[in-house]
């Protein structure tokens, strides 16, 4: 079963819950005070609903909105409620991308000019936090008779929200380790990506009436999940395919990566100048072009590619079988052409 085909008959309905929610639902209605036209004018390109479309506009795979959706239909479960989850994850998702990209100072995401760049950091910031916050409210808005499952699943989401965020903490502060392991750049990249994945899959085993068990096996499912997609971002970088330009550009920016430090383990002299390397860049000195692409042949010279290509396949190889097993044969299907679609690291 070929995965984007899969998807493809939830997208319209997808984004057109986004859109209505950015543009006339909770993020697009302002609240009633004066404002005179002359200032809501000059506010213009910068009013909150504006902002989220300009970001949503740039596009990406939509794999957390979507994902809820195709797992529950595949189970014969609630379509309405798992569209509703879909684009709140898919939200929320979002603001972590307008804030990471603050964070990063990144200028290009999706090969487009990133919020921030257009709007200011501080609007930027905005729109951000209200991408976080909103979902939250229109799963606890959810039609009376499902007003319960509602609240658990927006329960379950701000959860992921703080432990994303820790992992975001994490991410930043990593910097003050004097030597980073995989272990330690692991357990970053778990805690950044892992939660969200846990609320589609968690989610979708709420949505089909399955037992708690299930629900627990489906959240450790999302933590290898997690780790393979952010593994799998940083192999992307590497190799140009994240819509940033040049490849390396985590490197530029003082990133470290998994490549870098599975590479680490067959040249640790070279990864303390590495090290080195990184810190002038955070400090606002970012590499050069030649000199990235020099450390990008480094990590493909001692075995960092291939190591982190290897730890990818495992961990995609774990997430496949549990959410399998926790979700049924129907979800299962999803979960395999899923499992096919991210393996062939096509960006
Ligand atoms: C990018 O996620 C950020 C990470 C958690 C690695 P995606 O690769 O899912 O981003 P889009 O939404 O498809 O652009
Ligand atoms: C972002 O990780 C993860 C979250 C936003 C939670 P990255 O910083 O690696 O994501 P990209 O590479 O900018 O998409
Ligand atoms: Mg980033
Ligand atoms: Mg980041
Ligand atoms: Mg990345």
């Amino acid at each position: 079963m070929d995965f984007d085909q899969l998807l493809t008959p939830h997208l319209s309905g997808l984004e057109e819950t986004l859109l209505q929610a950015t543009l006339r639902g909770s993020l697009g209605v302002a609240t009633d005070y004066a404002m005179t036209a002359d200032a809501q004018n000059a506010i213009g390109r910068n009013e909150l609903g504006h902002m989220v479309a300009a970001h949503l506009a740039t596009g990406g795979k939509r794999l957390r909105g979507l994902l809820p959706m195709a797992l529950v239909q595949a189970g014969a479960g609630p379509a309405e409620a798992a569209l509703r989850l879909g684009a709140a994850i898919e939200m929320v998702h979002n603001g972590t991308l307008v804030h990471d990209d603050v964070q990063d100072g990144d200028r290009l995401r999706r090969g487009q000019p990133t919020l921030w760049t257009q709007v200011g950091l501080p609007q930027a910031i905005n729109a951000g936090d209200a991408m976080l916050v909103a979902p939250l409210v229109w799963l606890l808005n959810s039609p009376h008779d499902q007003r319960q499952v509602g609240a658990q699943l927006a329960q379950l989401l701000g959860h992921a929200v703080v432990e994303t965020i820790r992992g975001q903490v994490a991410d930043v502060g990593w910097r003050l380790v004097q030597r980073p392991t995989v272990e330690d750049l692991l357990g970053v990249h778990l805690a950044k990506t892992g939660p969200l994945f846990g609320v589609c899959l968690q989610g979708a085993a709420i949505l089909l009436g399955l037992p708690v068990a299930n629900q627990h096996t489906c959240q450790r499912a999302a933590r290898h999940l997690g780790l393979a997609f952010q593994v799998r971002d940083d192999l992307l970088d590497l190799i140009g395919k994240k819509g940033r330009g040049q490849p390396g550009a985590d490197l530029r920016e003082g990133k470290l990566t998994v490549p870098a430090v599975l590479a680490a383990e067959q040249d640790t002299e070279g990864f303390s100048e590495l090290l080195q390397r990184l810190t002038a860049a955070t400090d606002g000195a970012p590499l050069a072009d030649a000199e990235v692409a020099q450390w990008v042949a480094w990590i493909g010279e001692h075995g960092g590619e291939t190591a982190a290509r290897t730890l990818f396949d495992d961990e995609l190889a774990a997430f496949e079988s549990l959410a399998s097993s926790a979700l049924g044969p129907g979800p299962a299907q999803v979960i395999g052409a899923l499992a096919h679609r991210l393996g062939l690291l096509d960006g």
